[in-house]
Order: C-alpha cells, then structure tokens, then sequence
C-alpha cells in the first residue's frame, strides 16, 4: 500500500517559521457547551474557585484569558502521581502488615523517603531540557543529563492495609468514607467485572496470581524508580531490610526496565506516549504549570486547551483528591472532587496489575491474520505490521495510524510535538508553537468519525474516546475516563526468531496508573469500553490488545472490525488472550502529610 495521495497539506508550517496560511483553529466538537471556537473563558461563565478551603489560584494567568489554575501541592502529592516518575527502571515491592505497632514506625520512616511532586518535577524538567521537544531528541533518546542519578520512592496501601492502620486510632472509621467501591472490595474480588477469567484453573484467575488472590492481597505496594538500576537495587535493598526488620513481610517482588530507548513493550509498539495533561500550577510564576505548554498563546483557545499538541489538559481532581474536576466547558473548573475524609487530599487511587504478554501469540495472530487478508481485495499487500498498527492505532515507533495511514516513521513516532496531534471526531490541525518549536512535518490527521483508518477497537481508540462522540457524551466524558500511567516492562525482550524462550513466556507489563475513581476510570475503561464489542461505538468489536470479553472457558473469542482501502470491511477474530493478569492489587497513595499523621500516628 502506499501513502493516500492527496493529502492536505494546506495547514502546515514551513520550516523555517513561516507559517503559509493561518493555522486553521481545529473544529471543537461542541457537544460540550461553552467550547466554541474562540470564546473566552469569561464568556463561558467561569467562577473563580476558592471553595472548601483549597487553595486555589487567585493569580494572574498567563494570558488575560486563561482559566484560573489551582496550585497543586508540591510537598504533599506523592510524585508518582503527578508529573510521575517515568525512569527507565522501576521495582515494585508487595507486603502485609502483620504487627501494626512496628509497622507504624516503619511508616513514619518511609514517609521521609518518599518523593514528593515537587522534587519530580524538578528533576523531570533537568531531562526535558536534556532531550529537548525537537527532532534532535531521537538522538538523545536514552540519555541522561550530566549527574542525573534519581532514586525515588513512592508507597501506597490497600483497604486491608488501611483498615489494619486506622484501626482503634482516631481515624478509625475513616476507611468507609471512600466511596469507591472498587477500592473497597479490592482487585481479586472486581477480577470478574474486568473480564478476567472465571474459570479457576486458567491463569488469569486470581486464586493462580503471583500475588493478590483470594489469601495473598498485598497491605502495601512500594514502587521505585531510577535513572539507573544499581542505586535503584542499593535503594529497594535498603527499604526491604527495614521493612522486614519491622515485622512487614514480602508477598511479592519484581523490577522492571526499559527495552529500548524508544520505550517499546514487548508486542513491539512505543508505549507512554499519550497521558493526559493535568491542568494546575506550581507556583504563581508566570508559565511555572505542571504540564509545560507550548502552543502559541496568540492562538486560544487552543494555547489554554493543550499541553503539547494535541495533549488535552484535564483538571486535577479526575486524579488527585480535592481538586476540581472537569466541568462542560474544558476551561471551567468543576466541582471539587473528595471522594474520601479530609486527609485523603492530595491522594491518588493506584491500580497495579502484573500484565503477562504472550508475545509469540501476539505475533502469530497478526502474521496469520495477514497472510488471511493480503488477498483480498482491498487489502493487497498488507503486512503483519499493518495488521498491528490497526490493532493499536500506531505503529510500533509511535506514530499515529490517523497521522500516517500507511507506513511508520521514527521520526514521527518519538516527535511529541505531533505524535499525539490528532483526533477523531475532527480534521487536526497544526498550531504555531512557543519559543521556536516546530514539530516535523507530517500529513494532518483527518476526521475518522467511522474508524475507517483508526479502529473503533484499537487500543487507542478504545481506552480514549478523545473529542469525538461517543455512548456517554463528548469530550467531557473522555475526560472523566483518563488514567495516569506509569507503566514499565518486565522480562527479557523475545527475540525476533521464534525458538528458544529462555523467560519461558514470563514477561509483560508492570502496569500502574492513578485516578480519582477506579469505578470510574480504570475499570470502566477494560469493562465499559475495551471489553464491549459495541461501545465506545460501533462498528467496534474488542480491544484486541486488552484482550477480555468476560466469558469463561473456551468461549473467550474475540472480534473486531477493522476497514482497508475503499472502505471495505474485515473481521478479525481470535481465540487467544495475549494479555493475561497474573497479580496486582489496587490501593491509595496517600499525601505525605497523612502519611506522617495519620497512617503512622500512634492513635
Ligand atoms: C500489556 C498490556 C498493554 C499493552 C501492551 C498496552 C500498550 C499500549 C500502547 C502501545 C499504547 C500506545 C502508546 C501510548 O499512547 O502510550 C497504549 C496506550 C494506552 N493504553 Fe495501553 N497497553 C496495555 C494495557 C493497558 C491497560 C490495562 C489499560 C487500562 C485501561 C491501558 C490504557 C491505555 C491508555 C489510556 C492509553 C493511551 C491512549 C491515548 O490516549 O491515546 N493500557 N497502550
């Protein structure tokens, strides 16, 4: 297949500078009221926020035009959280509690450890810098500033682990008062409504994960990262021995790496590409907000809807507690989300789950699945690459199906200021960027209401419905389903010939992200969307990645649609999970300051 001719070309920049045309504002999907184009937040009937005592910013924006953003509490938000820590290696610890006294103290220790927001984002800045938004980052991919040597810590606790800690103290009936019930009930007892196998003698059934099954769920999960894996061992060794000196004990450990300076997972594609951009400030210094932005502010209300192209930002509270959630008009803060008592602020909900990929499976359905397609018509040619690609909605360096329909490019795939720029609902279009930047120069993303070129099933469709359309609304509701990820491989890369598996299949993902509601946002997403075969719309089918539809036994097939040229229609089906969840838990990573006082308070 070769590239669609005809391809507009008309709102790009030239290199150089100069812009050719004024760049076309991107068409709003204006289900969402008070969005439309070039309205400002003042129109849209913005109140200033300083409702339940949070701080919120009463600061000069930016622009005279910009939504008010809230300060984000930089020494009390863990920093895995917000901006994440997104190191090259991460470990993961799970223990119980068995002496609450002695873990207490523990605690307080730990609690000094733990790197906060304010410290991550000082050091993710340092590599930002480093590597640049341009085109000269392919080069420095994989690179560290000079004296970069981070090893951070961050923690989290599961109801059980919180129920053991407030239990007689002054907190003691706290636990009840988040209202989610997927934290309260836990991982294995929510494993059915993700999808998970039912049947008990399959992998992916709890009673067989490596930890948090029935009997084996973890009190805490520790999560570790670092620049570089010798102080990162140096580190984990350090907090287990005191962790077991303290009577803790260790259901579960592994670490995780980088397979490559792009960031491939194991099924080959570069995965962290997409998180949403959450919306606050660190301090009042002009321009000091938590997700960089960088289109011009000569051109709202794109400058105030996106962090990097095509990167919406989301209010705070849809990850952190206490903050305000989205509102209709993405410029209006919401209400202020506390799902939880008062010292829950400044937390976050962490799902982990223990991701094993069967690689070789993978491997063979898209091989198999195009060797079935190439001859037909409207398929000629395509290749297991293609098949892939319509299977994530990006090729394995990246680079968006919407932007490049027909063959991958690195440069596109590692370029964030254009891999993300694009939508579904509307043709994309290029803005002028701040302080020089220039993305490369690729087609616009074109609208693909249908998912004729983006599946409605793939991956990335499925997991963010971004602006367009979908069964609970518009942009708003895409907002309130986005997660934080902060996942990392584990296991040894399976080499390109098929043979000798010396992991014997024993590798996947340490998948980890943070939310305001695992109801709402992560298990919504594998049950609501990637598990239906109809929503987020139809014509859809399942998440060929995620892999579940629900049903024990041998009745797991799956199906989905996918369009070659001209628009003609295929099915792809399989009888295979390729992802299967062998352990994981879901937990609550609270604020330092809760941490510290109420968590390892004696009473
Ligand atoms: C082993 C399992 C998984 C694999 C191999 C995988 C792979 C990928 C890849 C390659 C991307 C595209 C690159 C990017 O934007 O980061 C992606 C995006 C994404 N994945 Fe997964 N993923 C897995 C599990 C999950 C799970 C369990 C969820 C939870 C719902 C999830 C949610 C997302 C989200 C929200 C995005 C970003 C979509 C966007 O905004 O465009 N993934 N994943």
């Amino acid at each position: 297949m070769t590239e669609r001719p005809g391809v507009s070309r008309r709102h790009l920049l030239i290199s150089g500078g100069l812009a050719v045309t004024a760049p076309l504002r991107r068409t709003e999907n204006t289900d969402d009221p008070g969005t439309r184009s070039g309205q400002s937040a003042g129109e849209s009937g913005r109140t200033p926020l300083s409702a339940q005592g949070t701080p919120f910013s009463e600061t000069m924006a930016d622009d005279g035009h910009a939504p008010d953003e809230p300060y984000l509490d930089g020494d009390e938000i863990q920093g895995n959280v917000v901006p994440g820590f997104l190191k090259p290696y991460m470990a993961v610890a799970a223990l119980t509690i068995d002496d609450v006294a002695r873990a207490k103290g523990w605690l307080a220790d730990v609690a000094s450890r733990i790197t906060t927001m304010a410290e991550a984002m000082e050091s993710r800045a340092k590599v930002r810098d480093h590597r640049g938004l341009g085109p000269e980052r392919l080069n420095l991919l994989g690179t560290l500033p000079p004296g970069l040597n981070d090893a951070w810590l961050n923690i989290a606790l599961s109801s059980g682990g919180l129920s053991k800690l407030l239990s007689g103290g002054n907190h003691a009936g706290d636990l009840g008062l988040f209202a989610d019930q997927g934290f309260q009930r836990g991982l294995a007892a929510r494993s059915s409504l993700l999808g998970d196998p039912t049947d008990p003698s399959a992998e992916g059934n709890p009673a067989n994960w490596v930890f948090g099954g029935p009997g084996r769920e973890a009190d805490v999960l520790l999560i570790l990262a670092a620049d570089r894996e010798e102080k990162g061992t140096r580190v984990l060794d350090e907090v287990r021995a005191h962790a077991v000196a303290s009577g803790l004990t260790i259901l579960y450990e592994e670490s995780g790496r980088k397979l490559n300076k792009i960031g491939q997972e194991h099924f080959g594609f570069h995965d962290g590409i997409s998180q949403p951009g959450v919306r606050g400030r660190l301090s009042g210094f002009p321009g000091d907000f938590i997700t960089p932005r960088t289109i011009d502010p000569s051109c709202p209300p794109d400058a105030w809807l996106y962090g990097l192209p095509g990167q919406y930002l989301v209010w705070p509270g849809e990850f952190v507690f206490g903050y305000p959630r989205s509102a209709a008009d993405p410029l209006t803060p919401g209400q202020v989300n506390l799902p939880g008592p008062a010292w829950s602020r400044n937390g976050s909900y962490l799902v982990f789950r223990r991701l094993r990929q069967d690689v070789a499976g993978f491997r063979a359905f898209v091989a198999e699945s195009a060797e079935g397609l190439s001859g037909r018509p409207g398929f000629e040619g395509v290749t297991p690459e293609w098949v892939g690609a319509r299977v994530v909605g990006r090729w394995p360096s990246g680079a968006p199906v919407s932007r490049l329909p027909y063959r991958d490019d690195i440069a596109l795939g590692v370029d964030p200021l254009a891999n993300n720029n694009f939508g579904f609902a509307a043709d994309a279009a290029e803005d002028p960027l701040v302080g020089g930047l220039k993305a490369g120069q690729w087609p616009d993303a074109k609208a693909d209401p249908l998912g004729l070129t983006c599946p409605m099933a793939a991956h990335i469709r499925k997991v963010n419905a971004r602006e367009a359309a979908n069964d609970l609304g518009g942009r708003r509701a895409s907002f309130s389903r986005r997660i934080l990820r902060r996942s990392l491989t584990f296991g040894p890369a399976l080499g390109e010939l098929s043979g000798h598996d010396p992991a014997n299949g024993n590798r996947g993902l340490l998948f980890a992200c943070y939310q305001a509601s695992i109801e709402d946002q992560f298990e919504f997403l594998c049950n609501g969307w990637a598990g239906s075969s109809k929503r987020p719309r139809s014509p859809s089918g399942f998440d060929m990645v995620l892999g579940q539809n629900g049903v024990p036994g041998d009745r797991r097939m799956r199906s989905c649609t996918i369009f070659g040229s001209g628009a003609v229609p295929a099915t792809l089906v399989t009888m295979s999970d390729f992802v299967v969840p062998t352990g994981g838990g879901y937990f609550f990573s609270p604020s330092i300051s809760a941490l510290k006082e109420v968590l390892a308070a004696r009473r």
